[in-house]
Parts: structure tokens; C-alpha cells; sequence
């Protein structure tokens, strides 16, 4: 059995039904509070369903009974209930569900964090390498995944990046080079990684196929739509001066982020995909799609 926490989300949903696929059973932890459409199509796919809260540490203790690997995605970043914080569900909520797999005698630990270019100091940024560092030493065998930008987030409408209205937000420059990556593929790396022995107490840069930047992708799009896209930059100073004047951790968090992807982020996944000989999804690709 495998337990995935963050089941309703973009990554943690997909990681579900490939596992599903596969015939790997699957328990899915949901909150109370969950989208119940999300939770009915989890259950569809023949996810078992478990109600629980990072929060509360003996619902979590419940969930990794009987589990073989824990995969852990959640995050408060965009889906948040009263009571949640960075401090409350990135940090301890997923130290409570570290203790709780340790425990409970669960065998693999995969946790999904992010891009180790990311190093402008944010509460999230603290919150994830913590837990790496938790997850490093806590004896039970690991992976710990840092994917780069998800193109279905950054290249997407939720960040002001419209394509479809041919009207985009870009942070910085638009000049340097960040090697988006797909949630899909993110997916199959942490299924893989349950399997794979490049995965064991291993911690994975994710990137796509390739490094472009921001108004390459602009010309990409151009190109493929027959459009004239309008472009609004964001400059780095005033995502710097945005980051300095943030007071509450999620909006610091993301200025930071922001901030990280003006900066690009570019991952070489040469020697990755030579123990994962995935086909990465390219922003051609997606654009296409
Ligand atoms: N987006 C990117 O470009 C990117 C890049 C690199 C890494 N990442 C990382 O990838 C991971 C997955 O991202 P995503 O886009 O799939 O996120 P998402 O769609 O916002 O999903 C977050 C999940 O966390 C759950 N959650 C939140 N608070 C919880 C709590 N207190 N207890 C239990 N579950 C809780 C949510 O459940 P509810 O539905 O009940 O709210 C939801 O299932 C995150 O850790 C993120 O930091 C993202």
C-alpha cells in the first residue's frame, strides 16, 4: 500500500492514478475539507480513501498504517483551510508525518520539495530543506525530488502568463533560462522512485528536456498561434522590493519565488536520465498540447 498526502492536488492526484494504473494500490489522504469532486474522482480510480490532517498528527499516525511508501506533495502555497501555515503543514505538518511513517515501520519516504537553485531566503524555502534534512536523517530509506517550475503552473494563467489571450506577465527580464518541467513527469518520478535503486536516499534535481526562457517561450507560442503576444515584465526590483516589504510567509514565499524564476533555473537531466530514461514532456510539446 502506498500512502500519497497532497492526493487532491495538481501533482499529488496524477502520482494516484499512475500508481492506480499500474495496479499499485493506492491510499489517498484527503482532508475533511477537500473538494469532494476531487475526493469522488480519487475514489473512482479506486484510490482508498483516508480522512486525516498534517496537522493532526494522530490522523496521520492512522493513515501510514499497513503502508509500505509514503509520497508526500502537500502544501499549503495554493490550497489552504483555516488554521493552515507554512510553519503549521510545510514544516511540522510534514514532521509529523515523517514520525508518523517512521513508526509506523513504512519502508520508502519520497518527498517533494523543490529546485535546490531556489535559494532566496522565504519561510517555504526553510520549511522544505528542514524537512529534507529531517527526512535525510531519519534512517528510513528516501528520495527527496526538487523539481524546477511545473509549465502547467508558471506557463499558465494562475501567474498572469495568458497565452491563451495572447497577453502575458513575465517575471524579470524574460532572458534567462529555466528548464520547466511537467507535472506528469514529476509524477513518474516518484512512482519510479519506489522502484528504481537510483532513487534509494537519493535526492533528485528536476528539469525538463531543455533550459528556454520565458520570451523564448513567448516566440514559441507567437509562432505557433499566429499571434502578437503583449508582454508585461515584472522588474527584479520590484519583486526584491515585494519580498522585502511582505509580512505574511505565504506572500514572502512566493515574491521569492517569483524572484527565483526571473533569476532562471536551469537543470541539466543528462546523467538523471541515464538511471530514468524517461521521455521528459518539452514546452514544445505543451505548447502543442
Ligand atoms: N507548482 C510548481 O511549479 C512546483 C514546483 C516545484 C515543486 N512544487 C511542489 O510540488 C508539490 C505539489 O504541488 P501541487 O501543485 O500539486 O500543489 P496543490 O495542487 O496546491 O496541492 C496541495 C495539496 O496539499 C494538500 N494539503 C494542504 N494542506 C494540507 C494539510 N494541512 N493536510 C493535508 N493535506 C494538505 C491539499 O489538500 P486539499 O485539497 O484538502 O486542500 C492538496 O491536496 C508542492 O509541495 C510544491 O511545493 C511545485
Amino acid at each position: 500500500m502506498n500512502l500519497v498526502v497532497g492526493a487532491t492536488g495538481f501533482l499529488g492526484s496524477d502520482i494516484c492514478r499512475r500508481f492506480l494504473q499500474q495496479n499499485q494500490s493506492v491510499r489517498a489522504l484527503v482532508r475533511s475539507t477537500s473538494d469532494p469532486a476531487k475526493v469522488a474522482a480519487l475514489q473512482s480510480l479506486g484510490a482508498e480513501i483516508v480522512t486525516g490532517d498534517l496537522k493532526d498528527p494522530a490522523s496521520v499516525a492512522a493513515a501510514c498504517q499497513g503502508v509500505r511508501a509514503v509520497i508526500s506533495t502537500a502544501s499549503v502555497t495554493i490550497s489552504r483551510q483555516a488554521g493552515d501555515s507554512i510553519q503549521a503543514v510545510d514544516l511540522e505538518g510534514q514532521l509529523n508525518l515523517l514520525n508518523a511513517a517512521k513508526a509506523a515501520g513504512v519502508s520508502h519516504f519520497v518527498y517533494v520539495s523543490y529546485s535546490g537553485n531556489i535559494d532566496i531566503a522565504c519561510p517555504l524555502s526553510t520549511a522544505k530543506r528542514t524537512v529534507e534534512q529531517r527526512v535525510q536523517e531519519s534512517g528510513l530509506t528516501y528520495t527527496i525530488l526538487r523539481p524546477t517550475n511545473f509549465m502547467e503552473v508558471w506557463l499558465s494563467p494562475v501567474v498572469g502568463f495568458d497565452a491563451a489571450n495572447a497577453n502575458v506577465v513575465v517575471y524579470g527580464s524574460g532572458q534567462n533560462k529555466v528548464s520547466w518541467i511537467s507535472l506528469g513527469d514529476v509524477a513518474q518520478f516518484a512512482v519510479e522512485s519506489l522502484t528504481n535503486p537510483a532513487a534509494r536516499n537519493a535526492v533528485l534535481e528536476l528539469g525538463g528536456p531543455e533550459a528556454i526562457s520565458p520570451l523564448e517561450v513567448v516566440k514559441m507560442l507567437e509562432s505557433a498561434t499566429r499571434r502578437t503576444f503583449t508582454v508585461q515584465h515584472v522588474p527584479e526590483e520590484a519583486l526584491q522590493a515585494q519580498l522585502v516589504a511582505a509580512t505574511d510567509p505565504i506572500q514572502q514565499s512566493f515574491a521569492a519565488l517569483m524572484l527565483a524564476t526571473a533569476q532562471g533555473d536551469a537543470i541539466d537531466m543528462t546523467a538523471t536520465l541515464q538511471t530514468f530514461p524517461l521521455r521528459l514532456t518539452s514546452v514544445e510539446d505543451f505548447v502543442r498540447r
